[in-house]
C-alpha cells in the first residue's frame, strides 16, 4: 500500500451514495469503489442503476445498489437498514441527488419550488438524520458531503428556488457540522460549476448556451475548459478520506476559478473585464437593446 492508500485510509470504510449510478455521482462511485469503499447506492434511473449493478458484479466489489427514489424517506430508510444489515458500520454518507430546471422566478409556482426544495434540500435532511446516529454508535466519526453548486455562492438568475436550495444546503451543512463535530464526524460540502452529465446536457436548453462553444468556455471559466466528472468526485474522495481529517464546515470549489472570478470575464483580445468590453456594446442597437446582428425579428 502507498502513502497515499495508507494516509487516505478508505479501504474497508463503507459509503451511502445518493444518486451514484450516474453524473457526478457515478464518478463518485467509481473512485471510491477503486478505493477499495463499500458502497451502498440509490438511484433513480433503472439502466443505469443495472449498468452499476453490472459493473460492481465484474469487479468483485462489496456493494448494495438499490433502485428507488432519494426523495423518499422509506427508501432511504430501507437503503440504510440494509447497510446496517449487511456491514453493520457506517464512514462516509455522499448526497450527490439535486438537480434544476432554467425560468425566470415570476414565471415559476409553488409547485415548481416544492419540486426544486424537495430534490435539492429536503432528502438531504432525511439521509443526515439517518446517518448521523449511526455514525455516533459507531464512535469512529464519520464524514458526510453534499453536493451543492457555484449558483449558492453567488447569484444565479432564472435559478431562483435552486441558488436557494443549495445555499441552503450550504448553511445546514456548516451548521451540522460544528453540532456533530465533538463526535468526530465531519460535514462538508462540494460546489462544482460547469461539469457536463448526460441529464445536465438534456436541461440546458434556453440562454445562449455559451459554454457550448471553445470560445465561450474560455471567455466564462478561467481555466478555460469545462469541468469534468473526475474533477468533482477527486474532491469527494479527499472530504471522505482521513487526509481531511480536519476539515469541516467548508466547501470545496472544483469550477475552474468560476467562484473566485465571479462577474469578471476573460474577452478575447481584451482580457479580463468585469463589465462588457465598447466593442460588445456597439454591436447592440441602442433603440431596441438587442444585437444588432439578430436585425428585429
Ligand atoms: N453537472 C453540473 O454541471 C453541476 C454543476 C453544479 C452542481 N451540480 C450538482 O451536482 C449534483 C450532481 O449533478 P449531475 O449533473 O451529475 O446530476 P444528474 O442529473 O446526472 O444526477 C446524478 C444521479 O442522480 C440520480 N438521481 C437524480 N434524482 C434522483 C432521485 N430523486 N433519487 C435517486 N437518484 C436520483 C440520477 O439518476 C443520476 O444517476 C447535483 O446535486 C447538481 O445540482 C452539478
Amino acid at each position: 500500500m502507498g502513502w497515499f492508500e495508507d494516509r487516505g485510509g478508505l479501504a474497508g470504510t463503507v459509503a451511502i451514495i445518493s444518486g451514484g449510478a450516474g453524473g457526478i455521482g457515478g464518478a463518485v462511485t467509481t473512485d471510491l469503489a477503486a478505493n477499495g469503499v463499500r458502497l451502498a447506492v440509490i438511484d433513480i434511473d433503472g439502466p443505469a442503476v443495472e449498468a452499476l449493478r453490472a459493473t460492481l458484479k465484474e469487479q468483485g466489489a462489496d456493494a448494495i445498489v438499490h433502485h428507488g427514489d432519494a426523495r423518499d424517506p422509506e427508501e432511504l430508510a430501507r437503503l440504510f437498514t440494509a447497510v446496517d444489515e449487511a456491514w453493520g458500520r457506517l464512514d462516509t454518507l455522499v448526497n450527490v441527488v439535486g438537480g434544476t430546471f432554467r425560468a425566470p422566478f415570476v414565471e415559476t409556482r409553488p409547485k415548481g419550488w416544492d419540486a426544486l426544495i424537495r430534490q435539492n434540500l429536503t432528502h438531504i435532511l432525511h439521509t443526515c438524520s439517518l446517518a448521523v446516529p449511526r455514525m455516533q454508535a459507531g464512535g469512529r466519526g464519520g464524514s458526510i458531503v453534499n453536493l451543492t453548486t457555484v449558483e449558492a455562492h453567488r447569484a444565479a438568475p432564472g435559478f431562483a428556488v435552486y441558488a436557494a436550495a443549495k445555499a441552503a444546503v450550504e448553511q445546514f451543512g456548516r451548521t451540522l457540522a460544528v453540532e456533530v463535530a465533538p463526535s468526530g464526524i465531519r460535514v462538508n460540502n462540494v460546489a462544482p460549476d460547469y461539469t457536463p452529465t448526460p441529464n445536465m446536457q438534456k436541461m440546458s436548453g434556453g440562454g445562449d448556451n455559451a459554454y457550448s462553444t471553445p470560445v465561450g468556455v474560455r471567455v466564462g471559466i478561467p481555466m478555460g475548459r469545462p469541468g469534468d466528472v473526475t474533477d468533482v468526485s477527486g474532491c469527494v474522495v479527499f472530504l471522505a478520506s482521513a487526509l481531511s481529517t480536519y476539515v469541516t464546515g467548508t466547501t470545496l470549489h472544483p469550477d475552474g476559478g468560476t467562484y473566485a472570478s465571479s462577474g469578471w470575464l476573460n474577452w478575447p483580445g481584451v482580457g479580463w473585464s468585469n463589465h462588457a468590453p465598447a466593442h460588445v456594446l456597439a454591436a447592440v442597437d441602442p433603440a431596441t437593446g438587442r444585437p444588432v446582428a439578430l436585425g428585429d425579428e
